[in-house]
């Protein structure tokens, strides 16, 4: 783990990026400009927070988030990859791939021209991800704090042999009341519905949520708005390198079981992911790079 004192020394920016320690080993990046302010942890290059400035938070981060290494965090952008979901063949690795739970190297932060300011991670591979994936490739995370929320996921090929790669951005996203919530983009898109063991499905008009809900939608054209009648406001996110947007919220009993929720955390918070999952997963060639990207922004309903 990188030393505190040498982020801050290297890394920092006066008034805009500051390092913390948040618990044992846990590092998190404090990002503060004049669009707003947002939370990084170094463990999966993984946004916590992100709160645009005289906003509500748009982002939803557990009350009950462990934040310790080597377990997932509860909310936020938790970065998928390099497979979405169970592996394919070997139940005992972890599920959504292991870069949520590894630590990423800071590869820079930059204070942009216009005000915004970006962080480059890079994921660092060991030998228990290398006997879980042994495909030679880098993996960046390239996040950018601004009027929007952009985040940025570079995959490159660095060895000799193509590879398969499954991928999400799983943001969970902050709202008033779920039981209100409609979400738009995804009509006439055909879903798997893990709820219904995974039958296959078709979406009339927007999707709404009466119960625990976990699709995922396939074709999806990049975008999707999340109108939010409760907060009085509509976030929208705008995708490439994506073609499959998985929709998730737990409902009570399975959140109850988890533990790192809170009793009332569902009401509070919807997953739309922006991914490459199922037979949307992309092939890589020797050399080949893949970016998948999406931007939040808010707007008022
Ligand atoms: C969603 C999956 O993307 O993530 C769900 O579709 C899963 O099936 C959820 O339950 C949360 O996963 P995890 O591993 O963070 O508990």
């Amino acid at each position: 783990m990188p030393a505190l004192d040498d982020l801050n020394r290297r890394f920092g920016i006066a008034d805009t990026v500051r390092f913390e320690e948040l618990s044992d080993g846990f590092i998190v990046a404090r990002v503060s400009n004049a669009f707003g302010t947002a939370a990084i942890a170094l463990q999966g290059a993984h946004v916590m927070t992100w709160q645009p400035r005289g906003q509500q938070p748009i982002i939803w981060l557990s009350d009950h988030a462990k934040f310790a290494p080597g377990k997932s965090i509860r909310g936020g952008v938790p970065v998928c990859w390099p497979w979405f979901g169970p592996h394919a063949t070997e139940p005992k690795f972890p599920g959504h791939g292991f870069a949520r739970t590894v630590p990423w190297e800071l590869i820079e932060t930059k204070a942009l021209p216009d005000g915004r300011t970006r962080l480059v991670f890079e994921i660092i591979q060991n030998d228990t991800t290398r006997a879980q994936w042994p495909h030679p490739s880098r993996a960046r995370n390239i996040i950018t704090v601004g009027q929007e929320l952009e985040v940025r996921l570079v995959t490159t090929n660095t060895g000799t042999e193509s590879f398969q790669l499954g991928q999400a951005l799983h943001t969970y996203f902050q709202v008033g009341d779920i039981r209100k919530v409609t979400l738009h983009g995804l009509d006439g898109c055909e879903f798997i519905d893990k709820v219904a063991d995974g039958a296959r499905k078709k979406q009339q008009g927007p999707a709404t949520f009466t119960q625990e809900t976990d699709r995922i939608y396939l074709g999806t054209h990049g975008y999707c708005e999340i109108r939010d009648p409760a907060l009085s406001r509509s976030i929208l996110l705008t995708a490439t390198g994506s073609r499959s947007t998985v929709v998730w919220n737990p409902w009570i009993e399975k959140a109850n079981k988890m533990g790192d929720f809170g009793p009332d955390g569902y009401l509070n918070m919807v997953c739309v992911e922006t991914a490459n999952a199922a037979e949307d997963v992309v092939v890589l060639k020797p050399d080949q790079e893949h970016v998948m990207a999406v931007q939040y922004r808010l707007v008022p309903l």
